[in-house]
């Protein structure tokens, strides 16, 4: 089987994130039909920036499949501190395990592990960049609870610039039929212009409000909410300006939609009060769990395990 790695959700077509979110949901109902299918495989997480969801979701989803875990999660502790390069650790680290899952502060880094690695390296995050296996269970979120990943109105707020979950959802949600977009931030955190050139070139229709209000949410489907993210500002003084700008609580739920999901990928700060969770629209924790079942899904595609009788 050809080596493959996912850098980016446009990395699968839409027929394999079909497919591989198909698998997701069939590993949901059937848990003990995978419970050994990884066994004797190793998955290595070498997180260089913080995580919780991310880093245990894949470490518990090889565990789940029956394989184990190693890796670093505090670059601080590793050879990384004594100067030693991606490329040399994803040498190494291909002896030690069969697929890598890899988080970076710089965009592109585990792209260039992709180049020196034998193993699947598999983007857990690259900076301000791409996030695609939090796309995967976004995705796998949107279809179990609305039913459809087409025709849909999908709201984004809060920080669009450096989110980027949102920029992964976008390319990924346009992809498919009658998708539309409301994109709800403040002027400084907008969307970068790449994002939103690439949707007006396939003729997705969206719009940049600043207002979290009745009258923007009154059409969403889905409403995701973005932490803003301290880590990448460069002045705490802009960070302290923006990062209450926004607060979903349950007066802005009471103006909202009925059957509109609220999603984020968490970790969240204040942008979503505590009096939410109680709210069955309320879909950030279930995100979690279905964020396990996408990422078994996805070990076991670029592993070439998905399928039963191999
Ligand atoms: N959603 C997400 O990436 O969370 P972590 O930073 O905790 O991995």
């Amino acid at each position: 089987m050809a080596l493959r790695h996912l850098m980016s959700p446009l990395d699968l077509s839409v027929e394999e994130t079909n497919r591989l979110l198909d698998l997701a949901v069939d590993i949901e109902h059937n848990r003990d039909k995978y419970a050994h299918r990884c066994d004797g495989k190793k998955i290595a997480t070498l997180f260089y920036e913080p995580s919780t969801r991310t880093r245990l979701s894949f470490e518990a989803a090889m565990m789940n499949l029956g394989g184990k875990a190693l890796g670093f999660h505090d670059a601080s502790t590793s050879s990384v501190s004594k100067g030693e390069t991606v490329a040399d650790t994803i040498r190494l680290v291909s002896c030690y395990a069969d697929i890598c899952a890899m988080r970076h502060p710089k965009e592109g880094a585990p792209l260039v592990a992709s180049m020196y690695s034998t193993i699947p390296v598999i983007n857990a995050g690259d900076g301000g960049h791409q996030h695609p296996t939090q796309t995967l269970t976004d995705m796998l979120t949107i279809r179990s609870l609305k039913g459809r990943l087409e025709n849909l109105t999908i709201g984004l707020c809060g920080d669009l610039k450096f989110g980027r979950t949102v920029h992964s959802l976008i390319e990924s949600m346009s992809r498919y039929k009658n998708i539309r977009f409301v994109l709800i931030s403040p002027e400084e955190l907008r969307v970068p212009s790449y994002v939103t050139e690439e949707m007006k070139e396939k003729g997705i229709p969206y719009k940049e409000v600043i207002a979290l209000n009745e009258e923007t949410m009154k059409d969403l489907d889905v409403l995701y909410m973005t932490r803003v993210q301290k880590e990448r500002f460069f002045n705490e003084e802009d960070y302290v300006r923006m990062k209450d700008f926004y607060i979903l609580d349950a007066a802005k739920m009471a103006v909202a939609p009925k059957d509109m999901i609220v999603m984020h990928p968490l970790p969240r700060v204040n942008e979503i009060a505590p009096e939410v969770d109680k709210d069955p629209r309320a879909a950030y924790f279930k995100q979690v769990q279905y964020g396990v079942y996408a990422r078994m899904a996805l070990i076991l595609t670029l592993l070439g395990l998905d399928k039963e009788d191999k």
